[in-house]
């Protein structure tokens, strides 16, 4: 099926009581992987790009990519704008026909923050899925991560939301972006932001969060979880020890096949972790 609205993909878990996992893409291989994985499992998913992933190919040529493996696939499916720190980013994503969007101005003031969001808010037409952060999250992706962390004050939360006209908000409540095992998600907290936000939850850094806190987060708001670390490592893995065990390895579709395989069965994991009645 074609690629539908992030919208889509809210309405869609939200009636299915389901949480949709946000992958993060680069290339091919972890493409296939994430759609061969949704093919398992049934449930309506992001796949997702951050400007810096971007980088080795443009938004068109990730749409194509996309949109070409989705083509023989009934699961819903929505790609969407990781990260957007910037309103340019929003624009060529748009202009590439992404079906969702992040603005993440989140390091700035709380003004500022409002403003840029507000700004990508009038940009992004309204059947598209717009997510915003407030607090800054953690960690590093890429080697890029915020110079100050901060945790989503639920004071700011009502305000923000309807200044902005979120469609869903991307909150800092321990999680934490990259390989990082030993974050923990803060449920207090988690609580009081989902009991001060009117529009669903996403949570970053799904990679470092132990499973039995995944499974937890569809109790309090969360319809997004984003995934990205994990399905790198899987892929860097996989070309390692091919070469590890062999040295003269030349064999790239072999190895390719494997990577493949090896991001489903990550991703595959993740989304039954989230929805343990999937
Ligand atoms: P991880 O790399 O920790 O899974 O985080 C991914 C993410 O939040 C992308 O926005």
């Amino acid at each position: 099926m074609a690629l539908v609205s992030g919208m889509d993909v809210i309405s869609e878990c939200t009636a299915r009581r389901q949480v949709a996992g946000a992958f993060n893409t680069t290339n091919l291989e972890t493409t296939m992987g994430i759609i061969d994985a949704v093919e398992r499992v049934g449930v309506p998913t992001f796949i997702q790009v951050a400007p810096t992933n971007v980088a080795l190919s443009g938004y068109e040529y990730i749409y194509d990519m996309v949109a070409r493996r989705l083509a023989s696939t009934s699961v819903p499916v929505a790609l969407h704008l990781d990260h957007g720190k910037s309103l340019e980013a929003v624009e060529a994503a748009l202009a590439a026909r992404f079906t969702s969007i992040m603005i993440d101005d989140s390091e700035a003031s709380y003004e500022q923050n409002v403003a840029t969001s507000t700004a990508a808010r009038a940009m992004t037409p309204a059947h598209i899925a717009l997510e915003a952060e407030l607090g800054s999250i953690g960690g590093k992706e890429d080697d890029i991560g915020p110079e100050h962390a901060a945790t989503t004050d639920p004071a700011q939360v009502p305000g923000f939301v309807e200044a902005v006209g979120v469609d869903m908000l991307a909150v800092s409540v321990g999680n934490v972006h990259g390989v990082a095992p030993h974050a923990r998600i803060d449920f207090d907290l988690l609580a009081d932001v989902r009991d001060a936000s009117s529009v669903p939850l996403v949570v970053h850094g799904g990679s470092g969060l132990p499973s039995e806190q995944l499974g937890r987060l569809a109790e309090f708001g969360v319809v997004k979880v984003n995934v990205a670390s994990d399905l790198r490592n899987a892929m860097i893995r996989t070309f390692g020890e091919a070469w590890t065990a062999n040295n003269d390895e030349a064999s790239l579709i072999r190895v390719s096949k494997e990577a493949v395989v090896s991001i489903r069965d990550v991703v595959e994991r993740r989304i039954r972790v989230l929805n343990p009645a999937a």
